[in-house]
């Protein structure tokens, strides 16, 4: 059966209290709606048709590809919502998911069983519940003698008794195409002057077809995000989610509750993350790896066995077995090749430290190429750009710069070459010299 989502996205979210639209609130580095889209995507292998009214070109804009879109304009409830996606969808589908995008953590799992329960049944309405003593707003579902779904009434329509109903309407539903077109014009306005798609339940009912219900037991799943206090609430939930799934995949956690995993990062087997570990974006750690305490790490890519303390990496690449902190920095562009050791407060910008490279001491460099096995002194500092302009600089396999060494870009230092404490270097050094002074000068060959 061919089958499509779509995620209702129109409405304001006032309860928010932001400019932002509130499906573009973001949740572990992704805007809220990237939850939704993720998970219906994964069950229909299709790209999700998301309706959009508030905001509309702000979540476009944000969420790209990600969805098609149709504009809902003015918003005049979840039926007329659903109602926009017709045109896109008509004929081209058998069975229609409908979710509401301020769900995050709805998994593929429990809509893929709700599909399951609508493929396997003929009736035109399934749909998920939940069951709880917090009922947060959510609809009521109405039940008859025989325990078969009768409607949903909306909390503020609801009589003192059906407000005592625990069996609630998340706003998950899976619709059969035809009937669901067709039906949603008949819906009639409510009291609040909206369209309700929930009003659709009572109608199948009236048809004489039985609805089919799934009740999910963790209510987490179904928690809807109205306000900042559930935003937190969910990130939380999200977070322990992904934590979990990394130790289950041989991962370890010193802490579990301080460590802060944005889906989209992988780690390999045997690393161990200390508290106060951030990886955000598109990281990859490898295998093998000790990271923090206290370490934030964004769009790098980590070798296997490196061991990174109290440090701050962006946009980076470490191959194996790098030793780094406490208190390094690295920006965009880093390249530390195998076996780099960075002790305490480096700055690396855009440069490849070679192979077997030591930068023990308090060192900027910066558009800097350095070979395998060079040493680069306490207090070295590349001076690459002169207010205008950034110049790079070479350092050789083998050097030694001194302590203190001012590398005054563009220049380079010869391979084996050495710089003295405090040299100031303004012209290039030949391979396996020694230059000293400010500036510096070539005093000595060395041997090779
Ligand atoms: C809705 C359900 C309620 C359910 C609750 C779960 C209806 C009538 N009621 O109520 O039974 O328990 O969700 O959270 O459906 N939206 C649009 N266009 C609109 C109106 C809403 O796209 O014109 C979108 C919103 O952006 C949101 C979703 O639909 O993502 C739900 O709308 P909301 O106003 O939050 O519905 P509730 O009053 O919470
Ligand atoms: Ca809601």
């Amino acid at each position: 059966m061919r089958l499509s989502a779509v995620i209702l996205a129109g409405g304001q979210g006032t309860r928010m209290k932001s400019n932002l639209p509130k499906v573009l609130h973001s949740l572990l580095g992704k805007p809220m709606a990237w939850y939704t889209l993720e998970a219906a995507r994964q069950v229909t292998h299709s790209t999700p048709v998301m309706v959009i009214g508030h905001g509309a070109d702000q979540v476009r804009q944000t969420l790209g590809d990600q969805a098609e879109y149709v504009l809902q304009q003015p918003q005049l409830g979840t039926g007329h919502a659903v109602m926009q996606a017709e045109p896109l969808l008509a004929g081209k589908t058998d069975l229609v998911l409908v979710i509401y995008a301020d769900m995050p953590l709805l998994t593929a799992q429990t809509l893929g069983n709700l599909v399951e329960k609508a493929q396997s049944h003929t009736g035109p309405v399934s749909m998920v519940t939940v069951t709880t003593d917090e009922t947060r707003g959510f609809g009521r579902i109405l039940r008859d003698t025989r325990q078969q779904v009768s409607g949903i009434v909306e909390e503020a329509q609801a009589t003192a008794e059906q407000l005592n109903i625990h069996e609630l309407n998340p706003g998950v539903y899976c619709f059969r195409a035809t009937w669901l077109w067709e039906a949603l014009k008949r819906i009639q306005l409510s009291p609040k002057g909206e369209y309700y798609l929930t009003d659709l339940v009572g109608m199948a009912v009236a048809e004489g077809t039985v609805i089919q219900t799934l009740n999910v037991e963790d209510l987490n799943e179904v928690i809807g995000i109205n306000t900042r206090l559930h935003l937190a609430q969910a990130e939380a939930l999200l977070r322990q989610r992904i934590n979990r799934d990394w130790m289950l995949a041989g991962v370890s956690m010193i802490d579990p509750s301080s460590v802060y995993i944005e889906p989209g990062v992988t780690l390999g087997q045997d690393t161990i993350l200390w508290p106060g570990t951030y990886l955000h974006g598109n990281t990859q750690i490898g295998e093998g790896c000790v990271i923090g305490p206290n370490t934030i790490i964004k769009d790098t890519k980590v070798g296997d066995g490196c061991s990174l303390l109290a440090s701050v990496l962006e946009g980076a690449l470490l191959e194996e077995h790098v030793e780094m902190g406490p208190y390094c920095h690295l920006r965009k562009g880093a390249h530390l090749c195998k076996g780099v050791h960075m002790g305490n407060f480096g700055e690396v910008k855009n440069s490849t430290l070679g192979p077997g490279t030591k930068m023990g001491h308090f060192s900027y460099l910066g558009d800097t190429t350095v070979g395998a096995e060079a040493n680069i002194g306490a207090g070295t500092i590349t001076c690459n750009y002169d207010g205008t302009h950034k110049y790079p600089t070479e350092i050789g396999e083998g050097a030694f710069i001194g302590s203190d060494t001012m590398l005054v870009a563009p220049v380079k230092v010869g391979a084996g070459a050495k710089t003295g404490a405090g040299a100031v270097v303004t012209k290039d050094i030949p391979p396996h010299s020694l230059a000293v002074g400010v500036p510096a000068r070539v005093i000595k060959e060395l041997k090779k």
